[in-house]
């Protein structure tokens, strides 16, 4: 016994740990090889135990990883996130086909441990069930009725329009860097719907809610927070950005709760100012008749939450888009010069409007294509299984994370003549009529499909017709349409980089 305990005692403490570790490799190892009894699971690359295929993953660039791996392993395959499985599907027709076909099986969302953490998993984009379904009901209802595909919409991405131009004539042609600018003016529009009023620029809480709704999302998508999401359990120990993350997320959530309660205290049921006012009247409907039922979905989690999901998903998407629509003209100067010239041909100088869309097809092709080209959000947001299904001839138990690679689906060969290109033919056909593509998945399919996509729709339109119909965009002095970087930075977005521009008027 003696000598048992002195052998013990003969362990230095980091023995013992490496010994621990061993022992959870191991763990893992076996877990991951012998859970697999249900079927053929999609194939994928051999996972080491506990890491998975974290090494063969470049984690900043990870669509262009699966596309490489969709080429090996075919349009469903598996890959390990550290321990927990992932299946990725590749190309047009598959994506479609679990996303639209399967849209139950494929419908849920998963919700990250950092989003958890952060409280955020109610509203619409990180929650499931019946409340997100409710959620995303209102939503969509609401935005309908506080705009979408309305008159009094299209008037305020007209008068946010004119304010930025008004910006860009300030430079005087100089070079200059818009990202700023145009995060603010495209949140504005959102701020418009939700709470009914916008803000001036220089405006400190309104810089406020977009500079940290930013800085989440960047934090959201650093590599720290990303390893946290992999290993929740030794992450909540090691890694200190969950705990910034999770500030950044407060910080936001504090200042669209002034807001919220600003327009609370101001509340009038006959004149709801935006979708916000309408979530509180029916808070109120709700509590007078169900007084005593605590689980009304109309609480004021799902109020807070819903509003910041709907400023953070209008906010990111457009303003990248726009950027990206103008740095493409800039690279290419005589498609720049036809958009001009249709545009002055069928609309002149007046304000361009909604109903001009269908006699510009060749504007409209080209914004089709930036989105497509420009594929913002290549992975979409991670879905899950709500339950075991058997797709393509492949086992997916319940509750396996499942990303859509948009990037396969909006650069796929098989779908489009020059899928690397900026080629604005691709939504042409051969008399010049705009054509719709169904490959043109950019705001993904199924039942998690942006609820934003008609309002996003307008506000390209809008303003890439009315700035081009203002401005003549090129590079700085100097600097050739080669040189300009078109590089994108970020992950979860793809923007594309600052870098200074110049927008000479032309009226
Ligand atoms: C504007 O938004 C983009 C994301 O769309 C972000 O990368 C960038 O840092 C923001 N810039 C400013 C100055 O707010
Ligand atoms: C928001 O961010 C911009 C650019 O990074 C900065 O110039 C501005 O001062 C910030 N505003 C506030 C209120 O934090």
């Amino acid at each position: 016994m003696g000598a048992l305990i002195f052998f013990l005692q003969s362990f230095s403490p980091a023995l013992v740990f490496e010994v621990v570790v061993f022992l959870l490799l191991f763990y893992f190892y076996f877990f991951i090889f012998c859970s697999n009894k249900h079927g053929q699971e999609p194939p994928g690359p051999k996972p080491l135990p506990l890491i998975g295929n974290l090494l063969q993953l470049d984690l900043k660039h990870l669509d262009k990883t699966f596309v490489e791996l969709s080429k090996r392993y075919g349009s469903v395959f598996t890959v390990y996130m550290g321990p927990s499985k992932v299946v990725v599907l590749a190309g047009y027709q598959t994506v479609k086909e679990a996303f639209v076909n399967y849209a139950e099986e494929f419908g849920d969302r998963e919700v990250p441990p950092v989003v958890k953490d952060a409280n955020l998993d109610h509203g619409i984009a990180w929650a499931n069930g019946d409340s997100w379904k409710e959620m995303r009901r209102f939503a969509l209802a609401n935005l309908k009725d506080f705009g979408m595909g309305k008159k009094a919409c299209e008037d305020k991405i007209i008068e946010e329009c004119q304010n930025l131009i008004q910006e860009f004539k300030k430079f005087k042609g100089e070079p200059f860097e818009m990202t700023q600018l145009m995060n603010y003016t495209i949140s504005n529009i959102i701020c418009s719907m939700v709470f009914g009023n916008r803000f001036d620029y220089d405006d400190p809480e309104f810089q406020m809610i977009v500079n940290e709704t930013i800085k989440g999302f960047v934090l959201f998508e650093s590599p720290a927070v990303k390893l946290y999401n992999f290993f929740p359990r030794i992450g909540k120990l090691l890694i200190s950005a969950r705990k910034q993350t999770v500030k950044i997320f407060e910080a936001t959530n504090k200042q669209h709760l002034k807001l919220i309660n600003c327009l609370r205290e101001t509340l009038n049921p006959q004149m709801c100012r935006g979708v916000a006012d309408a979530f509180m009247v029916r808070q109120q409907k709700v509590n007078l008749k169900e007084s005593g039922l605590p689980n009304s979905l109309y609480h004021d989690a799902n109020l807070l939450i819903t509003v910041m999901n709907l400023f953070t998903g209008g906010t990111e998407t457009s303003s990248s888009t726009l950027r990206w629509a103008l740095l493409f003209m800039i690279k290419h100067p005589k498609i720049q010069d036809k958009v001009q010239e249709e545009l002055n041909r069928v609309i002149g100088s007046r304000q361009a409007q909604l109903r001009d869309r269908k006699n510009l097809p060749f504007t409209n092709a080209v914004i089709h294509e930036t989105q497509r080209l420009a594929n913002i959000v290549p992975l979409a947001l991670s879905h899950k299984t709500s339950q075991d299904v058997t797709f393509q001839g492949h086992f997916i138990e319940k509750g396996t994370t499942v990303i859509p690679l948009l990037t396969s689906v909006l650069h796929d060969e098989h779908e489009w003549e020059k899928p690397e290109s900026f080629h604005p033919a691709h939504f042409l056909d051969k008399d010049g009529n705009f054509l719709k593509r169904d490959a043109f998945m950019v705001f993904s399919a199924g039942r998690r499909m942006c609820p934003g996509e008609s309002l996003a729709k307008a506000e390209l339109f809008i303003f890439f017709a009315t700035l081009l119909q203002h401005f003549r965009f090129t590079p700085p002095p100097g600097v050739s349409e080669e040189d300009l970087d078109q590089t994108p930075t970020g992950g979860l977005i793809l923007n594309p980089p600052p870098q200074k521009v110049c927008a000479v008027s032309q009226m």
